[in-house]
């Protein structure tokens, strides 16, 4: 048996790029694993939210993750702001971590030149604070995307920092990527990842978009003009794009892909690829409408904030004390 941890921020609609490179492995891994999933609102407060708008974004997130499959019985559910420990061993972290090797983060970099003069501290501390939320439970595996690769480095670095300089405290967690999936690519833009917070909707399939919006979106989905089903990343981005959706979606191989659609071209492809898109989500949407109204969801969360506090306070004590942070 393994501990999992994982989270998603509520920052914005979930994509297909969540759904597949995190969301999906979340549910496989819970059976015979110690998981905890959390909405992580206090990373998503790394940029400035609508109080309302993440309120109850931090809500229909933990709907999402029913939705698609989490078991409340078998994984432990969960808001991080309501789990105090997060912040206080992230501070402990921050003090740990160099300037230097956070702003070498190219997710800080990237979020940063988008700020001019005004780059929220918080952007430059999000990795400590992330290393925190997985140390905090002893976590063997981070089932996340590519993108989080250089995150969870510098987790692993911190881990190791804290256990040389003040003792054996924290598990070193190791990265879970699955198979396809693990980075979707913009549609309009198959060199760029998908993403939440992408200004053109029509490059991000949302989990919950209509089946109408789910086709138009594929169909005018960046391709080339040879009209050949085949995978290549370098010259061929956008159809390697949709082959490796279609490829993680229907449990197939590339070259199984190539071979079904060897002289198809394009059209029809497009089609199967939307039709296996939208009869993932739909169960997951129809979940989801009955979810996020029900009362019952709050008593999930309130149970898991429960359960993850018990388990987070453990390890934050035995941190604190090595580290000095005690009295008596
Ligand atoms: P966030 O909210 O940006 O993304 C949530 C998860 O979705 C994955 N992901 C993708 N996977 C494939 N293709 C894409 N285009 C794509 N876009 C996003 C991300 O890799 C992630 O797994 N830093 C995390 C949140 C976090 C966290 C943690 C994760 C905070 N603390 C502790 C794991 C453990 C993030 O930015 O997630």
């Amino acid at each position: 048996m393994s501990i999992i941890f994982s989270g998603i921020q509520p920052s914005g609609n979930l994509t297909l790029g969540n759904y597949l490179g995190a969301l999906r492995n979340f549910s496989k891994i819970q059976d015979g694993n110690e998981c905890y999933y959390c909405v992580v609102n206090q990373h998503a407060i790394t940029v400035p939210q609508d109080p309302q708008l993440l309120h109850e974004r931090t809500r229909k997130l933990a709907a999402i993750y029913l939705a698609s499959g989490l078991d409340p019985e078998k994984s432990t559910l969960f808001v991080q702001s309501e789990v105090p420990e997060h912040a206080l061993l992230g501070w402990m972290m921050i003090t740990l971590s160099y300037v230097g090797e956070l702003e070498r983060m190219t997710q800080y970099k990237d979020k940063a030149s988008k700020r001019g003069d005004s780059i929220p501290a918080g952007l430059l501390t999000y990795p400590p604070l992330m290393a925190a939320d997985i140390l905090l439970y002893q976590t063997n595996f981070v089932p996340v995307g590519d993108d989080q690769k250089q995150h969870m480095e510098i987790t692993r670095n911190l881990a190791q920092r804290f256990n040389r300089f003040y003792g054996e405290v924290f598990t070193i967690p190791d990265i879970y990527l699955g198979q396809d999936g693990t980075r979707v690519m913009s549609l309009q833009e198959p060199t760029k990842k998908m993403s939440k917070s992408d200004d053109n909707t029509t490059a991000t399939i949302y989990l919950l978009d209509e089946p109408k919006a789910i086709e138009k979106k594929i169909k005018r989905a960046q391709t080339d003009s040879e009209n050949s089903v085949h995978y290549d990343k370098e010259n061929k981005p956008g159809i390697s794009n949709l082959i490796e959706i279609f490829s993680a979606l229907t449990d197939q191989t590339h070259e199984q892909v190539e071979a079904a659609y060897a002289g198809k071209g394009y059209g029809a492809f497009k089609k199967d690829v939307a039709d296996a898109i939208i009869s993932t989500l739909e169960p997951i949407q129809q979940r989801y409408r009955q979810l996020v109204g029900d009362p019952e969801l709050d008593a999930i969360l309130d149970k898991g904030a429960a359960k993850a506090h018990a388990k987070a306070s453990v390890t934050y004590e035995k941190a604190a004390k090595a580290m000095g942070l005690y009295r008596k």
